[in-house]
């Protein structure tokens, strides 16, 4: 994926600086208002942008897909691409039949020309199958789970799958836990820059919703596919320890609403303040 062209693209995208500015298609607001979900047009437009830079013979890779809002823009005008997509049906009640059936809608309402793979499971267990996804990873957009090490891993479980060249976007960077994360790993991690920061004003900005940030990945020469013994074991830990920590949790949300946002405010209020919220 050719990272620079895309930047430049973005000129076409928007009619000033993507930051201040609307996207200058409707169809990324209307999307934010018929599909529910987490992301706002601004964010929508790069997405689809991204998807159109992307080559045929590269994949684009979601992970974070809950009612299909950032799939659904991500495939417009570009039938012909592989688009997979990782969900577990975890967070926000998303429980079983009735969630992919709603995520399933949207697709075919949004997405029928596309190649668009579902694979359901915990993306730090499906990121290392390599039989899943046939080709680099060109785009890879990460709106999964928001802590510190699933943000870590979010970057160092996808490296291996990544285009020598690849573009990486993070939803929800504007949260300090975010950029906390990218900071541990870029230290230790070479060929990894932050291009562009995209904040949001403010929780849940309508362009932003609470920040996009766009990583590009380019593989040093010689560099292997294998995680680090280190990144390893703290995947293992998050697959298979903290994973059956947030099924329980989930469950316990799902039955105790209330509890639940009470704990949220007093726990990730700091990690997740954005602008005046600090
Ligand atoms: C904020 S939502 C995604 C919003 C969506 N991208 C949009 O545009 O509306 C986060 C989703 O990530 C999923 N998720 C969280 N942890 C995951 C994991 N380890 N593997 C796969 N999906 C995960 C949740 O079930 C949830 O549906």
């Amino acid at each position: 994926m050719n990272t620079a062209k895309f930047f430049d693209q973005l000129a076409d995208v928007f009619p000033g600086d993507p930051q201040t500015t609307d996207p200058l298609d409707a169809r990324w607001a209307q999307i934010a208002t018929d599909v529910a979900g987490y992301t706002g047009p601004n964010e929508l437009a790069v997405l689809q942008a991204a998807a159109a830079a992307m080559p045929d013979d590269e994949a684009y890779l979601e992970v974070g897909t809950f009612k299909g809002r950032s799939l659904c823009a991500a495939v417009q005008d570009n039938a012909g691409k592989d688009f997979y997509a990782m969900e577990n049906f975890l967070e926000f009640g998303m429980q079983g039949l009735q969630a992919r059936a709603e995520l399933e809608a949207n697709l075919g309402k949004y997405a029928g020309q596309a190649n668009v793979v579902l694979l359901e499971g915990d993306c730090f267990k499906l990121m290392t199958d390599r039989t899943l996804i046939d080709k680099p990873v060109g785009v890879y957009f990460y709106d999964g789970e928001h802590t510190l090490i699933s943000h870590y891993l979010a970057l160092a479980v996808v490296e291996p799958l990544l285009a020598d060249e690849a573009l990486v976007l993070i939803d929800d960077a504007s949260w300090p836990v975010v950029q906390k994360a990218h900071r541990l790993f870029l230290a230790k991690h070479p060929g990894w820059t932050i291009e562009r920061t995209w904040d949001a004003a403010h929780a849940d900005d309508p362009r932003w919703s609470n920040g996009l940030h766009a990583l590009v990945f380019r593989r040093p020469a010689g560099t292997g596919r294998a995680l680090s013994k280190r990144d390893e074991a703290l995947r293992l830990y998050q697959a298979r320890i903290q994973d059956r920590v947030n099924t329980v949790a989930w469950k316990a949300v799902n039955k105790f609403p209330g509890l639940f946002r009470a704990g949220a405010k007093v726990f990730l209020s700091r990690s997740r303040a954005i602008g005046e919220d600090k």
